[in-house]
């Protein structure tokens, strides 16, 4: 009952302040969120189910957090940050029945850092919940620490992205004004909400635009080989009424040839501090076209997919190969259920990259909580002194 009191309350303080708040179907819903009845048992949706099925998973052990990061039941740099965030305070709760407790946790922190390599968000969260390990000395206090840190990486994680909205939305609104016609925004992946765990980071300042009556249409690259564009941007585009149109990931070049892109703003997975980008595969050919076409090319990075210790991405990023299963089937809807085709022929070999690297010079710019800046060391380090 107190969970659901605070979240009526939050719902109305940011209706009050006009803020909009991510929906389902006119409901709102976090990404993740703390059990209301047990708070050992964390609540998140299902993403590799939808737009299809609309499904919240239970994670209760560190293997559940394990194979959600995994197998992107949970997925986007924040939220799998937030996610690892609270299975360092699962491992302390496991940890009870070891022997050797501090180990467990070491050991399972490291399993946690090893589901998947290039958001540094994820190795970010980790190493902030065991320097709480290392500062105290009673392991049952560990405990209530790391759980309100969790909590605290969670809640941080919204406002800093409605922050990257606010900051974003001025480009948006600049180029509406400026061409007094309908703003067309391209982006790619999936970096909404769903990425994080309110808002999004390349989609908040879009969702801000629709807030502020200004009017929008999304370009959404569907994304192979998971299609997070075409089955999350498209979704979450859709629940809030943002005009949108979903497109095969090779039109981009063409739209952006043909004058109807106006901006592109999409998220990082880890950008580094002279300002190459990591994010998902496909985006470097997006950079190239933009450049190539003098549209603007704008990254929604929070600070925490910034790696601020390393200063170029010359092979200092690790890309991610997944499955090539994911390149060889697609799934999606038929006559109602959930299926999976075959669209290569069965003995050819699939390469699986998930990221690649835009360097600095193709991006005009990155937005962060802290404000806008260039995408170079001086532009990071005005808005971070404290940490390039
Ligand atoms: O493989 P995914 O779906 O986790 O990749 C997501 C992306 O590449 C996003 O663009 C990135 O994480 C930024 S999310 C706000």
């Amino acid at each position: 009952l107190k969970g659901i009191l605070f979240i009526s309350i939050y719902i109305a303080f940011f209706h009050l302040l006009g803020i909009n708040t991510m929906k389902v179907k006119g409901k709102h819903f976090s990404s993740i969120w703390v059990d209301e009845l047990d708070k050992s048992l964390i609540n998140i949706i299902d993403q590799r189910k939808l737009p299809f099925e609309f499904k919240i998973l239970q994670l209760r052990t560190i293997k559940d957090y394990f194979d959600a990061i995994k197998d992107m039941a949970v997925r986007g740099a924040p939220l799998i940050g937030v996610t690892a965030g609270f299975a360092i305070y699962v491992a302390a709760l496991e940890s009870q029945n070891s022997a050797d407790w501090t180990r467990y946790i070491v050991d399972m922190a490291n399993y946690i850092k090893s589901a998947r390599p290039t958001a540094v968000n994820l190795e970010w969260a980790v190493n902030d919940q065991l320097n709480l390990i290392e500062s105290s000395g009673n392991p049952s206090e560990y405990i209530e620490l790391l759980y309100h840190n969790a909590c605290k990486l969670r809640e941080n994680d919204i406002e800093i992205n409605r922050q990257i909205g606010i900051n974003g939305v001025v480009l948006i609104e600049n180029l509406n004004k400026y061409l007094k016609r309908t703003v067309n925004i391209l982006t790619h992946c999936n970096a909404g909400w769903l990425a994080t765990v309110d808002y999004g980071t390349a989609l908040s300042p879009i969702f801000e635009a629709n807030a502020r009556g200004i009017d929008v249409h999304v370009w959404v690259d569907e994304t192979r080989p998971r299609n997070q564009g075409a089955k999350l941007t498209a979704w979450e585009l859709e629940n809030e009424g943002i005009k949108h149109t979903v497109i095969p990931d090779n039109t981009g070049g063409h739209l952006m040839q043909n004058g109807i892109v106006d901006i592109v703003i999409v998220g990082t997975d880890r950008t580094s501090i002279n300002g190459d980008v990591a994010n998902k595969i496909g985006t470097y050919l997006k950079a190239l076209a933009a450049y190539d076409n003098n549209i603007p090319f704008y990254v929604a990075a929070p600070s925490s997919s910034i790696d601020f210790s390393i200063d170029t991405s010359k092979s200092k990023i690790p890309i991610e190969q997944r499955d090539q299963r994911e390149v060889r089937y697609v799934d999606g809807l038929l006559e109602g259920q959930l299926v999976e085709i075959l669209t290569v022929p069965e003995e050819s070999p699939c390469a699986n990259y998930a990221f690649d690297v835009t360097p600095s010079r193709l991006v005009t710019g990155l937005i962060t909580e802290m404000g806008i800046c260039s995408s170079k060391k001086e532009g990071i380090s005005n808005l971070f002194p404290n940490r390039v």
